[in-house]
Formats: C-alpha cells, structure tokens, sequence
C-alpha cells in the first residue's frame, strides 16, 4: 500500500531499525525492489531522482509505484522524490502523488536552507506528506583531517536541533562522512558516529545516510570479472550501515550498488553470447541480482518482518 513517508519511517525510528531507501530509473530496478520487499516482509522506500523523473516521464514514476503497490497490498511503500533542488521540483511531485520528497538546498548557508525547506514542509504538509532536508556537505573524511576542517564540511548538532524545530522538516540527512557513488573513501572507511549520536539526541526524528551504498566484494568481483574497471572503489561496509542504524539513521538511501549489481549481469550476458539481442536475456538475471542485493540490505538493516 502506497503511504506517507512518516508512517514508514516514524515505526522504524521508535523501533530502532532502518528501511532502505532504493533508487529506480525503470520498469526493471523498480520491480526488482518491491520483489525483493515481499520477500523479505519489509516496508520500503523507492525513490526517483530528478533526472530519473525527467527519463521516466513523472506519469509513468508515480503509474508505475501504483501499480506495484496494488500488486503487493500488504507492504507498506513510500514514493520519494530524491534531491529535489527547488520548490517548484517538490511542487510537481507532490501533485503527480508522490508521498514523500527531499528538498536538498544543502549547498546554501544555513539560512537560505531553512527557509527554503520550511516552505516546501508547509506545503507538504498540507498533502499530509514528509519531507526530507539535509545539513552539511556530503564527502568522504580522511583519516588526518582536523577537528576545525571536519566542523567545515559535516553537520552542526547545534545547527541540526536549530533547523530541525524551527523547519518541522519529518527527516533530516545529515552529512557524516560518507558520499555519492562508488569511490567513497581514499583511505580506510571513516564516518563520524559520534556527531551523528549528538544529532540524534537533540533532534529526535528520523535520520537518514546518503551514500551509503557498500560495493560488496561480490558485487565488485561480478563487474570486475566482465571486463569492467572499478578501480580504487569502496563503500560502506555493512558494520557501518549497522551502527549508523544503532546511532539514529532510520532511512538508507542505495543507488550504485543497484547499478552495478544489474550492469555486471548485463556485461556477463553480452561477454558471453555475442549473437544475443534478446532484452529480456539481459535484463532477466539484472534484475534477480538487484532482487538479491536489496533483499540482503533489508536484512542487514533490520527491517525484514516489520511489516
Ligand atoms: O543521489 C543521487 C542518486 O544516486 C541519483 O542519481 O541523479 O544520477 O539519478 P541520478
Ligand atoms: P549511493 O551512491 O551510495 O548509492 O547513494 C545513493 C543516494 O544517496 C541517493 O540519494
Ligand atoms: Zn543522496
């Protein structure tokens, strides 16, 4: 059943367990995720980028989730809108019926960003939907950086409790040290679980990690072994998404590792049968990998049978 983002996550925050949150840019990845939901009795996020909508068509995004939900009645799914970057981005997706929308203004100072945010949660609100806002710059920390470089790019505790009651924002992603994409971290995996504690205790709502695909070693053996480079990659290792999940994130956003994962089966099935031009002999075994891979971050992250 399609609903709100707060009746997800609010369960999850009480509780003390994290729903993943997947990104889809098609029929395929977004079939996948809601295959792998029932499987594992698991409410679940999806959500679509700007420019998954732009690909999509915003009809088809919200069309498609409809028609998944009806099919799986039972479990709980929310409809996202991932980084929108204006008003007018969480406008239209609050009235094509999506549940849920981020408005990412992290990039301005920290007043432009609670104002901007505190309009689009009252408009939200008036839809009874969530909305999602971040603090800080999202990047990966070395092992040497200094106390007064780390407080420049990660998020103020202070600052979060701030914008937290003044916004009314439903989700806050605060920035701990992780990034987009697949090379997250130079040297050793390293996210500040100390600040994200402290953000927890003074703001109290769900928290949500960006970044946080882990680029399991299988998953990377799978791309590798098809002839694909991904050199010096590294995610977050699943202790991590775990103890970020200990220390207050109630929502974890995945994209790469789903890209990879469904890639590496297309590469293996091009590598393998050069006569091949059949979609579905491609797209088949992409799709059962990402079914997998999100079956096993809903595992780790403790949200199997919580419907
Ligand atoms: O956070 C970014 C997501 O991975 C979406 O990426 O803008 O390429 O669709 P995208
Ligand atoms: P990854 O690139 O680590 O999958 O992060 C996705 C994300 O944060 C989407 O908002
Ligand atoms: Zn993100």
């Amino acid at each position: 059943m399609l609903v709100s983002g707060n009746e997800i996550l609010q369960k999850a925050n009480k509780e003390y367990y994290g729903v993943g949150a997947f990104n889809f840019v098609n029929y395929e990845m977004l079939s996948s995720i809601f295959e792998a939901a029932n499987e594992a009795n698991a409410p679940i996020i999806v959500q679509a980028s700007e420019g998954a909508i732009k690909y999509l068509g915003i009809e088809l995004a919200v069309g498609m989730v409809k028609i998944l939900s009806s099919k799986y009645p039972h479990i709980p799914v929310a409809l996202h809108l991932d980084h929108g970057t204006s008003f007018e981005s969480c406008k239209n997706a609050l009235e094509a019926g999506f549940t849920s929308v981020m408005i990412d203004a992290s990039h301005h100072q920290f007043d432009k960003n609670l104002e901007i945010t505190s309009k689009v949660v009252q408009m939200a609100h008036k839809y009874g939907v969530s909305v999602e806002a971040e603090l800080g710059r999202l990047m990966g920390i070395e092992d040497n950086i200094n106390v007064s470089e780390k407080d420049a790019v990660l998020i103020n505790p202070k600052e979060a409790e701030v914008f937290v009651k003044e916004s009314k924002v439903d989700f806050l992603a605060p920035a701990i040290g992780t990034s987009h994409g697949a090379f997250k971290f130079k040297g050793e995996p390293k996210l500040d679980f100390e600040r994200l504690e402290e953000v927890k205790k003074l703001t109290n709502i769900p928290l949500v990690l960006h970044g946080a695909s882990s680029i399991p070693e299988y998953i990377k053996e799978s791309f590798l072994s098809t002839g694909g480079d991904l050199k010096g990659s590294k995610g977050v290792p699943f202790e991590f998404l775990q103890e970020a999940v200990r220390g207050g994130i109630n929502k974890i956003n995945t994209d790469t590792d789903l890209r990879i994962a469904f890639i590496a089966e297309v590469r293996k099935v091009a590598n393998n049968d050069n006569t091949q031009f059949d979609l579905r002999k491609f797209f088949t075994p992409g799709k059962d990998a990402v079914k997998k891979l999100v079956v096993e971050r809903i595992k780790i992250l403790g949200s199997d049978n919580k419907i």
